[in-house]
């Protein structure tokens, strides 16, 4: 799993992560990334995993649609996000390819202390693992919070002292809808990209403009996080249909304008991180 991002990083491309919020996401997810040949990462927050139906439901649910699709694309299965070392270690016995241990709201020693005990049942289980430093802003999934722009030393701390195989510092972007104009800070990104060799994740991609997303790519960032975006084009096309005939109830006529809505955003963000005709 690590040499597909680490394949991303060395050709300048990222790998989206577009997050499932239930069956029709994880089969949008997969077409999209199908049609136009890219690998692709699935994530599931932790925070909205009993929403999900469990570690276990969800992750064999993927893993069963992407045979049940008959998909030649990689993908990556992974927890967004997780809340605990418990919760990573779950995610890791249910069969995820990755997990991330989001260890931001820590001080830095218990960060790296928590983040290393995840990377070693992990890495035991053939399982990369994402780490966080500083904080990335806004909110998702209830979880509401403010930038706070990741350290150097605490990066180069967290990557060297837990070897953990991506790193998410936190700089400027945020989950959710951005009031304004994003400022990714690309100056502490550069510094970040020349001291650390492991590839970045840039984390609340939905509003970040073609640009800046393609400047975060060239500094290193070879996974790039999508929610927002995605479930603004679902709802969209749901209120549209359902207030274009008020009759309707049939479940498939009210989801599939919706699901074409997904499939076509999801391309979109694949074309934006070059990530298409990669496999
Ligand atoms: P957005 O919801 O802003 O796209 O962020 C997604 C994300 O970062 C998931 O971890």
């Amino acid at each position: 799993m690590n040499t597909i991002i680490q394949k991303a990083k060395e050709e300048h491309y990222a790998i989206p992560q577009i997050n499932a919020n239930g069956l029709i996401w994880i089969e949008c997810i997969l077409k999209a990334a199908e049609i136009t040949r890219s690998p692709i990462i699935i994530g599931t927050t932790d925070k909205v995993i009993e929403f999900l139906g469990g570690y276990q439901f969800i992750c064999s649910t993927i893993k069963n649609k992407i045979k049940a699709m008959d998909v030649t694309i990689p993908v990556i299965v992974h927890l967004d996000h997780g809340l605990t070392v418990e919760n990573c270690k779950k995610a890791v016995d249910a069969g995820y390819d990755s997990v991330m241990f989001d260890g931001s709201k820590l001080p830095i020693e218990e960060n790296i202390k928590q983040t290393k005990a995840v990377v070693d049942y992990a890495h035991k289980n053939n399982v990369i693992v994402e780490g966080e430093v500083g904080a990335i802003g806004g909110n998702e999934d209830g979880v509401i919070g403010n930038v706070k722009y990741a350290d150097l030393d605490d990066c180069l701390r967290l990557a060297q002292e837990t070897l953990l195989d991506t790193l998410a510092p936190a700089l400027g972007s945020v989950h959710g809808k951005y009031q304004g104009e994003p400022d990714l800070g690309f100056a502490e990104m550069k510094a970040i990209q020349d001291a650390i060799d492991v590839p970045l994740v840039l984390h609340g991609a939905s509003g970040i403009s073609d640009e800046d997303l393609l400047k975060a790519i060239h500094l290193g960032h070879a996974k790039i996080n999508f929610n927002t975006e995605i479930n603004i084009a679902w709802s969209n096309q749901l209120r549209q249909t359902l207030n274009q005939d008020k009759s309707l109830f049939n479940p498939q006529q009210i989801l599939n304008p919706s699901k074409e809505a997904m499939v076509e955003t999801i391309q979109s963000i694949i074309y934006k991180c070059t990530s298409h005709n990669r496999v």
